[in-house]
């Protein structure tokens, strides 16, 4: 075993010397390597490594790297990018970069370099970009004879000497010496410090803590067109008056003096002398950003050139004043002014200026901010909202931009001078309420309202944008609004939007017709909301390309919303649907969802947090949909057939115990059936009272078929020929073909009492039991359990012949046996009579 890994060391050796070109840099592998270039950024090196012919760009920074050895390059002549940025270098050597005969772009910069040969650059011929910056060794002394540099990015430190300039550099375009990157002071700049560059087209001398630029500085440099001066605090707004002096001569296009304002000092005016040589310019982008702006004088703005197209003026302190007059007429097609009112970083250390202005602010329209009455004076004296707002824009104008500025209004009717507007972001206000309309905005396509605490819109403020395509209103309140617009009112104009986003307003739900005119969406944002159910239609949104449901409290997706959605994916293949991070239930009631998900998950987007909630509050992620989905099914069929069971014995014990209940009840339901039948037919009378109430008959005489000989006989012949009374019987009184069983029960209920003739034909015969049980229902609960059963023994029953219930009765109960003879017969019929007639 041993002897084999040695032979593997061995080989492994062998093919490492052959072909371990690739991984020439010792340590060997540590870096990576592409073809021609090699990184070993953050390597902890200390050294370079020995390098190979081949190799294009190396990239030796944030290293360890202490010198760089003589010849080290030596092989490297197809080197053309060498980083050597953040290390620990000090000296460039006579022959540190001999070799490099292609290199074009070298850095340099955050070393510790103190001493450079006079030669150690001159050899790098093809060199055109050179980054020195961070380093103690004067940037101003590097010898780069016989190097044509492009681009240079140095470090400009000359604080006491005014007469100092760049070395000649005849092609020079990009001169980088900005503070913010390096090492830059230059109190003055004057017309001799640039004046051997004369192709510069771009100069950054940010951060340079500058006091003054003097007339003529720039005035030679015909192809200047970027001029970056940001940060100069002690600069001045007023210093631009020097700098434009020249830029006629130049062709400057952008120029940048953001924040050449210091902290608490006054605020700024623009004054027509800071731009009047602007006119003959051609500036198409100016910054101003942080210079704590509050007046412009008017007539100022006339003097901006015709080519200007960019303004950024963000964090100022605009107020209103004469200049809105020449709005009218300012050219620019894009305009940045947002947040107004934004404070200088208070920690700032503040730059110490040679001069101190004294330079008062004329304070005519002083003190009137813009966030009280920017849009007009009214605003301010009444304190009310006037129904009508002009408000003036350049003309050009088709980019405004004012997030953060402060602005705290509802927007009434707001009448805008001509424009064409195209997009506006008034995000981050407090635009509380949106009343509208907006009048001819009719170019406008994009509209950023978002963050502005908004709970109210009207009907009709979209009333003018029949353009806009792009409406961002995420992050108000407008969960309080949307939910009642039943009809699609809000959106009703319009119609050709093709990106909403409502996330963050607290919106509960959106009514079906909600969004009924936008037929052309394509993205649909909703998330984070508290919707509880999709209640809107989108089956006309025939472009729909992403819907945003996400960070909801949906719980489920109705049948109704997966199929809509079913539809949209049949017909557009690249729809997807975000459902992610809401309350979804993998319960049993829930398993069609989780099939659908399980089907249609190509179609979700963010599935992988797209979660389901178990019973036991388990999460789950829907990913997995189709082995949950057959998880519940199994769980759930069994659960399924447990409800069954319990619904089949629950319906097994109620019917039980239904049927005891009407067994038990059996007579008195028949009793009741009979009678609420005879008094629907009419064939007896409701009765007027119990007591006071007339029978048709004195008694009604239930007897069995075979005691027939002692009723007809007997008992007729005694109670109605000998004692007058009106007996009932079937087969004489029974209204023919009527039903037997609604016969009895209406002829007992009027007679007076009940004659029960008992016998053992009696208890066998089905309707004399009948005719028992419907007298004894009689008594109670017609006759207030009065006792109107009579019974008659015809012949001698054994107690346990009798069925329980009629010996009860017998108990309690009046009767009488028949005698047979003829004393006993006389006694009898008396007191029958007199039972029947009480
Ligand atoms: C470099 O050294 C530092 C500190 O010694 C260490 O934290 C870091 O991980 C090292 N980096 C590499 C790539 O070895
Ligand atoms: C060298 O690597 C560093 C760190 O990865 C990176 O910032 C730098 O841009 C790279 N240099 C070049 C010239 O690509
Ligand atoms: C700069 O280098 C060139 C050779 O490339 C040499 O002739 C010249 O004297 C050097 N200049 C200085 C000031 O060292
Ligand atoms: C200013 O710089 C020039 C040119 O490098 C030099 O000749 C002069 O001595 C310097 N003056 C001072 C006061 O440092
Ligand atoms: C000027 O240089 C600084 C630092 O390199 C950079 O941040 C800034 O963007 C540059 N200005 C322009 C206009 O490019
Ligand atoms: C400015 O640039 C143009 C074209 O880029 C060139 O023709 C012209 O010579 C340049 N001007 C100077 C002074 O180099
Ligand atoms: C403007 O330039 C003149 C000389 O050309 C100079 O005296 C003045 O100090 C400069 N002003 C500023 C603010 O730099
Ligand atoms: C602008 O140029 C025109 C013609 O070259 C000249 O008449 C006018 O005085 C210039 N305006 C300014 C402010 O320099
Ligand atoms: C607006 O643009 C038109 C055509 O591009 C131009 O004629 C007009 O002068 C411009 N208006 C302003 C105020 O610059
Ligand atoms: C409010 O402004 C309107 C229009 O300028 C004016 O007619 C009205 O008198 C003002 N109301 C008050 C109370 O100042
Ligand atoms: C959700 O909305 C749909 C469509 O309006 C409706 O059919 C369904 O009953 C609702 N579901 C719930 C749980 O409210
Ligand atoms: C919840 O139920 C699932 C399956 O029914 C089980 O795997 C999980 O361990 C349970 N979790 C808890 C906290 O009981």
């Amino acid at each position: 075993m041993k002897q084999l890994t040695a032979v593997w060391h061995v080989l492994s050796f062998v093919i490492l010397i052959v072909f371990g070109k690739k991984c020439s840099l010792d340590p060997p592998c540590k870096c990576t390597q592409k073809t021609e270039t090699i990184d070993c950024s953050s390597k902890n090196l200390t050294e370079i490594p020995p390098l190979t012919k081949k190799l294009s760009e190396i990239n030796f920074s944030r290293n360890l790297i202490k010198e760089i050895p003589d010849d080290v390059f030596q092989n490297c002549d197809q080197l053309e990018s060498l980083d050597l940025s953040h290390n620990l270098i000090s000296k460039l050597r006579q022959r540190s970069f001999s070799g490099l005969v292609s290199l074009k772009r070298l850095l340099l910069n955050n070393n510790n370099i103190i001493a450079v040969h006079e030669y150690a650059l001159t050899v790098l011929k093809s060199l055109l970009e050179l980054n020195f910056k961070r380093n103690p060794y004067d940037s101003l002394d590097l010898n780069l004879t016989g190097i044509s540099l492009l681009t240079a990015k140095l470090d400009f430190r000359q604080p006491n000497n005014m007469t100092r300039n760049f070395w000649r550099m005849p092609n020079l375009r990009n001169l980088d010496v900005s503070g913010l990157s390096g090492a830059c002071n230059v109190k003055t700049l004057t017309a001799q410090v640039f004046r051997l560059l004369p192709k510069i087209e771009t100069i950054n001398v940010s951060k340079c803590s500058i006091n003054y630029i003097y007339k003529g500085t720039f005035r030679k440099l015909s192809n200047l067109t970027n001029l970056d001066l940001s940060l100069n605090r002690c600069l001045k707004f007023s210093g631009i008056e020097n700098i434009t002096y020249d830029l006629p001569y130049t062709s400057i296009k952008t120029l940048n003096i953001n924040r050449v304002h210091q902290n608490f000092e006054l605020n700024t005016e623009i004054t027509i002398t800071n731009f009047q040589n602007l006119k003959n310019t051609t500036l198409e982008t100016l910054h101003i950003d942080g210079n704590r702006i509050q007046l412009v004088e008017p007539g100022a703005l006339l003097h901006l050139p015709k080519t200007m197209q960019n303004l950024f003026a963000a964090e100022n302190e605009f107020s209103y004043s004469g200049f809105i007059d020449d709005i009218t007429k300012v050219p620019i097609q894009f305009a940045n002014i947002s947040n107004l009112f934004a404070v200088h970083n208070p920690t700032e250390v503040p730059e110490t200026c040679d001069f101190v202005e004294n330079r008062c602010i004329r304070s005519k329209d002083g003190n009137q901010r813009l966030s009280e009455l920017y849009m007009h004076p009214q605003l301010k004296e009444n304190k009310t909202y006037p129904a009508f707002i002009p408000v003036s824009v350049p003309p050009n104008l088709t980019t405004f931009i004012c997030k953060g500025c402060n602005l705290r209004y509802e927007i009434p009717l707001v009448f805008i001078t001509s424009n064409k507007l195209k997009h506006i972001d008034a995000s981050s206000n407090i635009f509380f309420s949106w009343t509208g309309p907006l009048e001819s905005l009719n170019n406008l396509e994009y509209v950023n309202m978002s963050n502005n605490f908004c709970s109210n819109i009207s009907k009709n403020f979209f009333i003018g944008l029949r353009n806009l395509k792009y409406l961002y209103i995420q992050n108000n309140l407008l969960g309080f609004v949307l939910p009642k617009d039943e009809d699609g009112e809000i959106l009703r104009d319009v119609k050709k939007l093709e990106e909403i986003d409502l996330s963050l307003n607290r919106i509960q739900l959106l009514p079906w017709l909600f969004f009924r005119h936008q037929i052309l969406l394509r993205k649909l944002t909703i998330s984070n909301n508290m919707l509880d159910n999709i209640t809107f239609d989108l089956s006309h949104m025939d472009h729909l390309m992403y819907l945003d449901i996400s960070k909801n409290r949906l719980s489920s997706l109705s049948i109704s919303f997966r199929d809509q959605l079913k539809a949209k994916f049949k017909q557009n293949e690249n729809l997807k649907v975000d459902i992610s991070e809401n309350n979804f239930r993998c319960t049993c009631d829930n398993v069609d969802f989780v099939q659908w998900v399980s089907i249609y998950h190509p179609y979700l987007d963010n599935l992988h947090l797209t979660r389901c909630y178990l019973k036991n509050t388990t999460t789950l992620n829907l990913q997995a949909a189709q082995h949950i989905y057959d998880t519940l099914k199994k769980e759930c069929s069994s659960y399924t057939a447990l409800i069954i069971g319990m619904v089949v014995l629950i319906a097994f014990f109620g019917s039980i115990i239904l049927s005891g209940l009407i067994y038990r009840h059996r007579w008195k339901i028949r009793y009741l059936y009979y009678i609420i039948k005879s008094k629907y037919q009419g064939t007896i009378k409701t009765p007027i009272h119990t007591d006071t109430r007339e029978y048709k008959y004195d008694a009604f005489i239930s007897y069995a078929e075979n005691d027939s000989n002692f009723v007809h006989n007997n008992l007729l012949h005694k109670l109605e020929d000998e004692g007058g009374l009106h007996v009932c019987i079937h087969k004489r009184d029974f209204i023919p073909g009527k039903d037997i069983a609604a016969n009895i029960t209406s002829s007992i209920h009027v007679s007076r009492k009940v004659i029960i003739v008992i016998s053992c034909h009696f208890l066998e015969s089905y309707w004399c039991m009948f005719e028992y049980n419907m007298a004894r229902m009689e008594s109670i609960y017609s006759r207030e359990k009065e006792n109107i059963l009579f019974m008659i023994f015809l012949e001698q029953i054994r107690p346990g012949q009798l069925p329980l219930h009629i010996l009860e009765l017998v108990q309690d109960q009046s009767y009488i046996e028949y005698p047979n003879d003829e004393y006993g017969n006389t006694v009898f019929w008396e007191k029958l009579r007199e039972v029947l007639a009480r």
